[in-house]
């Protein structure tokens, strides 16, 4: 079967990597890609916002299933597109996609299916903003209901924070995407990710995995979309993983069949424990970067069936097999990111790090020009390992990491600590 698919960042290098070893994929395709994924899938020249042109080059091709990568192509719509011309789409659709597309909409389907969640209140203007606001205890988190790249989230330490936050929401510092906003009580505990496949009425969990979204060692400095991940995640119990299924995921699998809007792809829920309880902070209806990157180098089962028969609604009696080794990645950024980087500084020491057992430089910001790899992203590599347990996966990860010559890139050292800190 030849496979298409969409992205270009460091999750779709794990996914056409894993891909590229299935026995069943005849070619792969993605649009746009980027230098790594150009190793294992023929890149295409695709604009991925003209859905009648990918559905041409699916015809053209013979695509036999789409797997769209980020969340903005679902959002507009390219599975209901695709789907219509027959082509087989992993990825919701596009009423679907509001569980990412639209903050407030998940919150209200959490409010009437009795899923745990943040208290919370939706505004389309500043004057009831404020005035809820003023009844609020500290610190509060103010949201752009729509996708804002992960820059739309505010956790205010003071009410003054709190109104400049909703103040630029309406003022369009997010364009569309905050012209309503969501108040949320701040939840306290760890954060930990949370996939499953869904088919629109089966739900099949994935390996657990967290992330570190603070830019610098210690969990300090700024948001980012991900510095760096590991799996599995120690504080995910197998007690723990099936509260989220019964009482997020499966609830949320129930509601958006209900809805008429039945869900499928991969959902993953962002959470917070407290206490051993679960709370949902909110969905993404994609794969996780850096997570799918230690996923994808711990399972064991082909991927490509896997997203077919959730594609095809055919999930029920699937189930996918791991490997009993960690696996850490740490995220190369460029130097500067999350703020203003330098583009086009060039990557040395690739081809001596390809070649470790166990490890993988997955490409997320990276273009070839003749012999050299240039950074044209923020986040650049993603240098992923395997070990017995997370201590050795991240000791491999930073040994491959520190063969790598860029001296216009940076990373975190510490990423796993948690993990490594409980003993796993
Ligand atoms: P989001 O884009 O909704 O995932 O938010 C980005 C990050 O902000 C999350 O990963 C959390 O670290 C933090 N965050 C979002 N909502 C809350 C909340 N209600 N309480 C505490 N932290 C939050
Ligand atoms: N790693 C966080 C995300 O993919 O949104």
């Amino acid at each position: 079967m030849n496979v298409l698919l969409i992205g270009g960042g460091g999750r779709e290098h794990a996914l056409a990597w894993k891909l590229a070893q299935s026995p069943v994929l005849g070619r792969l395709y993605c649009a746009p890609g980027n230098a790594g994924i150009a190793d294992v899938a023929e890149l295409a020249g695709l604009d991925v916002s003209d859905h009648a042109a990918v559905a041409a080059f699916c015809t053209d091709k013979q695509i036999g299933l789409v797997v769209v990568g980020p969340e903005a192509p679902l959002v507009a719509g390219l599975a209901d597109d695709l789907e219509s011309a027959g082509i087989p789409v992993f990825g919701p659709s596009k009423a679907a996609s509001a569980l990412e597309g639209s903050k407030g909409y998940t919150k209200d389907l959490c409010a009437e299916y009795g899923i745990p969640t943040a208290a919370y209140g939706r505004f389309t203007g500043a004057a009831s903003a404020k005035s809820y606001l003023s009844g609020q205890a500290l610190p509060i988190v103010i949201k752009a209901d729509g996708l804002a790249a992960g820059k739309g989230v505010v956790i205010a330490e003071t009410h003054a924070e709190a109104e400049d936050a909703i103040k630029a929401c309406f003022q369009g510092a997010f364009g569309e995407a905050g012209a309503e906003v969501v108040i949320e009580e701040f939840l306290t505990g760890e954060e930990a990710s949370f996939f499953a496949l869904v088919d629109g009425e089966t739900a099949l969990p994935l390996a657990t995995a967290q992330d570190h979204k603070r830019a610098y060692d210690g969990d300090q400095g700024p948001n980012t979309g991900g510095m760096g991940a590991y799996s599995p995640a120690p504080l995910m119990t197998p007690d723990l993983c099936a509260r989220v299924m019964d009482e997020i995921v499966l609830p949320t699998v129930k509601a958006m069949k209900a809805r008429g809007t039945p869900f499928k792809g991969v959902l993953y829920a962002g959470l917070m424990i407290q206490d051993g309880a679960p709370k949902l902070i909110e969905y993404n209806v994609r794969f996780g970067d850096p997570e799918a990157q230690v996923l994808m180098m711990r399972l064991k089962s082909d991927l490509l069936p896997a997203l077919l028969g959730t594609a095809q609604g055919r999930l029920g009696g699937m189930t996918l097999a791991w490997h009993e080794d960690a696996a850490l990645c740490v995220v190369m950024a460029a130097e500067g990111y999350p703020g203003a980087y330098e583009k086009g500084t060039e990557i040395k020491g690739l081809d001596a790090a390809s070649v470790e057992d166990d490890a993988v430089v997955f490409h997320a910001g990276t273009v070839r020009d003749g012999n050299r790899i240039l950074a044209t992203g923020g986040r650049v590599l993603g240098v992923t390992a395997r070990g017995a347990d997370i201590a050795q996966a991240q000791a491999r990860a930073y040994a491959v990491v520190d063969t790598i010559d860029w001296p216009g890139g940076f990373c975190r050292r510490d990423i796993g600590w948690r993990a490594v800190n409980r003993g796993t």
